[in-house]
């Protein structure tokens, strides 16, 4: 999970339609809230396009404001403007910070332009420690000191320089702090063992195109010759691979038929092959690819790993679709140690998942029965609401707020395809499920 969000809101479904129809997937959140820091490095309007309607682009909006930068955002045109002035403020403040860990993407830029960034640290999450030690260690290289000042991550340097850096672990966050922190510094950084995923390649595009120097982009080596400014630009946002792989498994586990358009089948290569392992039909369209389901789903065996592996993002989902596959699957958790915890939640639902540190054995069962359940993260909550898709009788998914920062228009696109699904607020709900 990527925040400590209120988690307000249940989704009440009713299991047991086939999901058929087209959903069009927009920009994804993991990159549009990098891009939009990625604007404090010039000063001027920058626009991005085919941004996603979900909480976290205000929360970031919010953020940017507060560090001076004047934010537009215009929902139905999927547009935010965000005008960054000469001189930013520098200090990113907890009450933000704590509502999206993401708020952490500000430091490279803060540092780098403004020579200092004052950023809380974010703290406890629900999937795991998810440290920060790459971070600082890179911007250490790169010249800057950096101390943990009453609770907040202080940074400083007058003028970063370029350095080597090589990550322990292929961090997306690290590896887009640093690149943001490198392209404004002095010579010449080289990042090895950096991340790859679609949204490393959509912020170094952007930055190129705002005049930064990198080679390298989507390899595990990247070349960023620093220069002394950069210029604002247009930029439209990578489509959400994970929301694209989601509607891909509901088109599965429903035994459906979704047309997923706006999307790009290459960054979702692995989990699409296992979808076909599955036995669903998986075919590219023009601008996306289509997948139906009309058997029972065969148990696949996943194990997540940086990209270009399986994204942990789609772990709760296929063990999700492993609950009523048939066969028993193994599920393997490389990236964030606490992500099995909604399996307690499944469990409430009749599945037979058992989990042993970072595997989880899944037994398909013929069928789940609706329960109240808990979302505790996004991903978590998307697991959830999918199962609850296929349970006989009621789910009633709680913390709907969760599920709210990454996927947009959930319900009315559910709807749309055939899905029985009510939202209710909190007033409305009969009180949380016992735990
Ligand atoms: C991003 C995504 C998240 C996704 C994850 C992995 C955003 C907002 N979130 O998270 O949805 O699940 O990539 O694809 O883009 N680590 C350290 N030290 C560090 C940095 C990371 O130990 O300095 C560890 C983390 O604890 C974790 C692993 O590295 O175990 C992966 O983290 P990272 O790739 O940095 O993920 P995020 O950028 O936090």
């Amino acid at each position: 999970m990527e925040t400590r969000g209120d988690g307000g809101g249940t989704l009440s479904l009713t299991g047991g339609t086939r999901l058929e129809g087209r959903v069009e997937v927009s920009g994804a959140k993991n990159s549009v809230l990098k891009l939009m820091a990625a604007a404090l490095l010039a000063p001027g309007t920058t626009t991005l396009t085919n941004v996603p309607d979900i909480v976290d682009v205000d929360i970031m909006a919010e953020l940017l404001r507060r560090l001076g930068c004047g934010v537009e955002r215009d929902i139905r045109a999927s547009v935010v403007t965000i005008d960054v002035p000469e001189r930013p403020h520098h200090r990113a403040d907890y009450d933000l910070v704590r509502r999206m860990r993401a708020s952490i993407c500000v430091l490279g830029p803060l540092v780098s332009r403004c020579g200092e960034a004052d950023v809380a640290m974010p703290g406890g999450d629900n999937i795991g420690s998810r440290g920060l030690d790459l971070h600082i260690e890179g911007l250490q290289r790169m010249g800057a000191d950096v101390v943990n000042e009453h609770g907040y991550l202080v940074a400083t340097s007058e003028q970063l320089r370029g350095a080597d850096v090589w990550l322990d672990f292929p961090s997306v966050g690290a590896t887009e702090t640093l690149v943001m922190a490198a392209v404004l510094a002095d010579g010449r950084t080289t990042i090895d063992n950096a991340a790859r995923e679609p949204e490393i390649v959509d912020i170094c595009t952007m930055l190129i195109a705002m005049g930064a120097h990198i080679e390298g982009v989507g390899t595990s080596t990247l070349v960023i010759d620093g220069v002394s400014e950069l210029k604002p630009v247009t930029h439209r946002t990578v489509p959400d691979r994970i929301v694209a792989g989601t509607w891909a498994v509901a088109a599965a586990i429903t035994r459906g038929r979704i047309e997923v358009a706006g999307a790009d089948p290459s960054h979702l290569s692995i989990a699409l092959e296992k979808l076909r392992s599955a036995g669903a039909q998986v075919d590219d369209t023009a601008d996306g690819f289509v997948v139906s389901m009309g058997d029972r789903p065969k148990a696949v065996d996943v194990v997540t790993l940086p990209y270009p592996g399986f994204p942990t993002d789609l772990q709760p989902q296929f063990i999700a679709l492993n609950a009523i596959a048939d066969g028993a699957a193994l599920v393997t958790e490389n990236l964030f140690e606490a992500r099995f915890r909604f399996v307690r939640e499944l469990a409430r639902l009749g599945a037979d998942v058992r989990t042993d540190g970072h595997h989880a054995l899944i037994r398909g069962r013929a069928s789940l029965s609706g329960a109240p359940v808990e979302a505790t993260d996004i991903r978590a909550g998307a697991g959830l609401v999918l199962a609850g898709l296929v349970a006989q009788g009621r789910t009633d998914v709680y913390g709907v707020g969760h599920i709210d920062r990454g996927y947009a228009g959930l319900v009315d696109d559910l709807a749309r395809l055939g899905g029985q699904v009510v939202r209710m607020d909190d007033a409305h709900r009969e009180g949380p499920p016992m735990k």
